[in-house]
Order: structure tokens, then sequence, then C-alpha cells
């Protein structure tokens, strides 16, 4: 007798619109968003945790989809790439990307650009990194060098290594150019 895979009901907000799934229990946010949801902007390179390119953002803080299960986000608010730009206006940090040639092939940028704009987040609300020197006085944007966005961006691989490039496009965006 084969066992049955119980199905379950997830309602999120992906991009501003309210959606609602029936997902088994080992679904990926990140398959969920691509084979459900057709949004295939956000990609899946490793499928384990390593590389950053399924990066969305959940409730306004980057996650890695792939290690993400969709059923735990029942709720949650989530952007990816394709919920960034408003209105036809690309986001500063994806008009930065293309002022700075931060990619090659594309595949990374997705992720590499949703990595991006939650790392000046959380350097503005004031979050020092594993590159912060003085963690007696609370990190501010003006802080942030290039060795601090090269460290919060390290979880974002690029196989095409447009690293400086990348760097001096999350250094504009955050006015730290
Ligand atoms: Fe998710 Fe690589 S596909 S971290
Ligand atoms: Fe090709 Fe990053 S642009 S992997």
């Amino acid at each position: 007798m084969s066992a049955v895979t119980p199905l379950m009901s997830v309602t999120v907000t992906v991009n501003g619109r309210g959606r609602t799934l029936t997902v088994e229990p080992r679904t990926t946010l990140l398959e969920a968003l691509r084979e459900h949801f057709g949004l295939t902007g956000t990609k899946k390179a490793c499928d384990r945790g390593e590389c950053g390119a399924c990066t969305v953002h959940v409730d306004g803080r980057r996650v890695l989809s792939c290690m993400a299960l969709a059923a735990m986000q029942d709720g949650k608010q989530i952007t990816t790439i394709e919920g960034l730009a408003r209105d036809g206006v690309l986001h500063p940090m994806q008009a930065a990307f293309i002022e700075h040639d931060g990619f090659q092939c594309g595949f990374c940028t997705p992720g590499q650009i949703m990595s991006a704009v939650a790392a000046v987040e959380e350097a503005k609300a004031g979050s020092p990194s594993a590159a912060t020197d003085d963690l007696t006085k609370s990190f501010s944007l003006a802080d942030l060098s290039r060795a601090e966005i090269r460290e919060r961006m390290s979880g974002n691989l690029c196989r095409c290594a447009c690293y400086p490039n990348i760097v001096a496009a999350v250094a504009e965006a955050a006015g730290r150019s």
C-alpha cells in the first residue's frame, strides 16, 4: 500500500498580490515561486544554500528560498526580483547593476540584487558584519566600506567573477561610491 502525501494550503503575498497554493510539505519556497507562480526570475543553482542565486525577501529579510519550505510561509510577505521595480521604474539597485556592468551571464544577478537591497537595509538599520572593526559604536551607512560590502555580499557567488563591478554597484546604490 503506497502512502499518500498530505497536501497543505498556504496563503502568501507575493510582490503585493495575495496568492494561495496547495503544496506538499517538502516543497521549497523556490519551487513554489518558480513552478507554482511562474516567477522564474528567482534562480535555482546549487539548491543547497551555498550560492545565493535563489535569494528573495520574506517579510523584508533576505532568505535563501531553496532552504525554506513553502508550507512555513503562510501569512508572509514575499518579494522576488519581479517585484522590485515600481511602475516600470527600476529599483536603484537594479539601475546601479546596469550602470556598473555588475553581471555577464546574469544567472546570479537576481539573487545578487535581492541580497544587495537587503544588505543595504541591514546596514541602514545598524547591523554590524564580520568585517566591522569597531563593535562598540552603532553601525551607520557611512561605515559601509568596500570591505563591508564584500563581506555582506559573500553569500552570493558569481561564476563570471563580476565581484568588483557588483561591489561598485552596491556602493553606488547605497550612496557610498
Ligand atoms: Fe539556493 Fe544556491 S540555489 S543557495
Ligand atoms: Fe554569470 Fe554571475 S553574472 S554567474
